[in-house]
């Protein structure tokens, strides 16, 4: 059985190393030596016991010696014992949602010795099927944690002004503490004038400017209401044990909802934060800094090996469907799990990390499984927090 998920396509390997003159791991890059003779390795037959076709090999170069060869990164030969023999840390965060969502549990029942529940109101508009998925699961959430919830679906063509009615009613009920708009709206609604009419102390998606500049203003964490999938991610590292202070944290995505907030929340927790986007230069070179590497940027397996360096923490907030069999053999050649519920399926979901890229890792948060497992636990955690600021 294979014990390491490291892989190569050797059709891709590049003409020269890509590692920066400045990582910690780094040799002279070497030229590519199709010819080379392929030195024995534990992956050779690990190959060949498992007919695979992907992995990661190592290389003979003239002058240099053997090097490992994992993506289009070359590591010397006595980092790559430390790279294959790597196992990395899963960071499980249904198991952290379920501790989360168990304390809450506790808060709410305390809560309602004393008065009555945490109550979450939900607007829904239309019929968005992935929507009313997300929204059933917030609010079954809600009943297994002891919130109360009520649900509003307005159809597609309520208008800007309904729904701000709708707002505003929600704000003057002393029994709602949190008011959710499930995203996205139609496009003829004004999402930026409905979001920002929610009360702030109500914001339980945290999206409001006021409770973005609290945030930005450093803020104390019990008292300001934060976007879900960012909090979450600070709450699967400290839960994880993973110190934030003093690391270098490379968050790739720059959106409103979570590399933004993110890159102010890990600056508030005294990591050194670097945000790259579409138009950073050399961004695999700035991804080979990070202690800390967020991927939030919305593309399939962007992250490869190469981006990683060894021993960073990944985290992957990527949710992509995949639905081709090339990108099933790109992101999955050797995984007969995921090959077998694409056959029932039809589909499977990939991160913005390509999975060979979490062989370089300490630890990383899988997809599924991962970030996306936190956001439900964390609007509950709003919801509670909400509560508790706005009745003292
Ligand atoms: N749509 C998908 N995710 C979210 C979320 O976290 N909040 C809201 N309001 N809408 C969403």
């Amino acid at each position: 059985m294979c014990c390491l998920n490291i892989y190569a396509r050797e059709k891709l390997l590049p003409e020269e190393g890509f590692l920066s003159s400045d990582h910690p791991f780094n040799s002279p890059p070497i030229p590519a030596q199709p010819e080379a003779k392929r030195h024995s390795s534990t992956w050779e037959s690990h190959r060949q016991k498992n007919g695979s076709k992907h992995l990661a090999v190592i290389r003979r170069s003239p002058g240099s010696g053997p090097h490992l060869i994992l993506g289009q990164a070359r590591y010397p030969v006595d980092m790559a014992s430390t790279i294959t023999n790597n196992v990395p840390r899963v960071l499980d965060g249904i198991a952290i949602a379920a501790q989360i969502k168990s304390e809450l549990a506790e808060q709410v029942a305390s809560a309602r010795r004393l008065g009555p529940a945490p109550g979450l109101a939900v607007i829904l508009v239309g019929e968005v099927p992935a929507s009313q998925i997300y929204v059933r699961s917030k609010v079954k959430t809600c009943g297994e944690l002891g919130i109360y919830s009520e649900l509003h679906t307005p159809s597609a063509n309520a208008t800007t002004e309904e729904l701000l009615d709708l707002v505003a009613s929600l704000n003057s009920r002393d029994e709602i503490d949190g008011i959710l708009i499930q995203l996205p709206l139609p496009q003829h609604v004004d999402t930026t004038r409905l979001l920002e009419a929610i009360a702030p102390q109500k914001d339980v998606d945290g999206f409001h400017p006021i409770n973005a500049g609290r945030l930005l203003n450093g803020s104390p964490v019990e008292k300001v209401l934060a976007p879900c999938t960012p909090a979450g991610i600070m709450e699967i590292l400290r839960r994880s044990g993973i110190s934030v202070r003093g690391k270098r944290a490379v968050v790739i995505g720059r959106s409103n909802i979570v590399g933004k907030p993110l890159a102010v929340m890990l600056v508030n927790a005294s990591a050194t934060v670097t945000v790259c986007h579409s138009q950073t230069t050399d961004l695999a070179a700035v991804a080979r800094e990070a202690d800390i590497l967020v991927a939030a940027i919305g593309r399939p397996g962007f992250v490869t090996p190469e981006m990683v360096r060894p021993g960073a923490t990944i985290i992957d907030v990527g949710i992509n469907r995949i639905a081709t069999t090339e990108d099933l053999e790109r992101f999955f050649p050797d995984d007969q799990a995921r090959h077998a519920s694409f056959a029932k399926r039809g589909s499977t979901l990939v991160g913005d990390v390509h999975p060979a890229a979490f062989a370089v890792s300490a630890a990383y948060t899988p997809v599924p499984g991962g970030v996306g497992a936190l956001t439900i636990a964390m609007l509950m955690a709003n919801t509670v927090k909400a509560a508790r600021l706005r009745r003292g």
